[in-house]
């Protein structure tokens, strides 16, 4: 483990697929960023830097509350923090971003976000997090396909398939290109920003509350839907990656699929898979 890892809180996991070629996937969100550069104005450098401070507290009152890592390399600057997520990202085969990468989504985010991305030469989806709809994200930039409702990136054995359900529903539409997308049975990763309750979870996620549920109670039906779209082609589906819990939770979402929620990237928090045959 070089120094990079060492600093991080990395959670490995081995996906074994027969007759695949062994596959790396980074995934982490919930980073929060709130930068400011040489071109915010000293209005959004003041605002940053008091986002910037509220999040030393939130971070440590999160992993103080689910009792995970709060030590000084969680609690060191969250820009630096974020340099290592994408060094070590950089080195997988593929990225899961799952969604809260920055706070507000200011000017400085954004040109912070973009020469991050620049640099990452793999295949990679962005779920928007209901961070990301708290601004506009503008079109032409890298960071731009948070916008798309549904995100697609893959090589020739295994695609990832990205959801916007940041604001806890997904439409017909998402759904139907979800459905279509499992007709010529190549092995998936579904991502989308809020986690299914399952059986295994639903004591944690009780405790977190409804604000955290993607199937809450009185929910749309599309939502449930998802669930059964997840079902019905289980034997496609690699696993399901989400955020916005800021703790971590593996859980069963359907016989022979696990769901991955990753715990705040703000800390460090990353889940790498090793998938298919080792
Ligand atoms: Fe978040
Ligand atoms: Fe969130």
């Amino acid at each position: 483990m070089d120094d990079i890892e060492k600093r991080l809180l990395i959670h490995e996991h081995v996906i074994r697929i027969p007759g695949m070629r062994r596959h790396v996937l980074c995934q982490f969100g919930d980073t929060h960023i709130t930068t400011w550069d040489g071109l915010s104005t000293p209005e959004e450098k003041k605002r940053a830097e008091k986002g910037s401070a509220n999040w030393i507290e939130t971070r440590k009152m999160f992993a103080d509350l689910h009792g995970e890592p709060c030590g000084p390399y969680q609690m060191r600057d969250h820009m630096e923090i974020l340099d290592d997520l994408f060094t070590v990202a950089g080195k997988a085969d593929m990225v899961a971003m799952v969604g809260d990468m920055m706070d507000a989504v200011t000017p400085a985010d954004l040109r912070a976000m973009e020469k991050r991305l620049e640099m990452l030469e793999v295949p990679y989806v962005i779920a928007c997090g209901n961070h990301e709809k708290k601004g506009t994200v503008p079109e032409g930039l890298r960071f731009s396909i948070v916008n798309r409702k549904v995100q697609t990136a893959e090589d020739d054995e295994l695609r990832m398939i990205c959801l916007d359900n940041a604001d806890r529903s997904v439409s017909g539409d998402q759904l139907s290109v979800l459905r279509d997308s499992f007709k010529d049975h190549k092995k998936t990763v579904v991502v989308f920003h809020v986690p299914f309750v399952t059986e295994g979870n639903r004591e944690e996620m009780e405790k977190a509350g409804e604000y955290f549920w993607f199937n809450y109670p009185g929910c749309p039906v599309e939502n449930l839907e998802l669930l059964k779209i997840i079902r019905e082609n289980r034997n496609d589906i690699a696993m399901v990656l989400a955020g916005h819990l800021h703790f971590m939770n593996d859980s069963k979402i359907v016989d022979g699929v696990m769901q991955y929620v990753s715990s705040q990237g703000i800390t460090g928090y990353m889940n790498r898979f090793v998938i298919g045959e080792g």
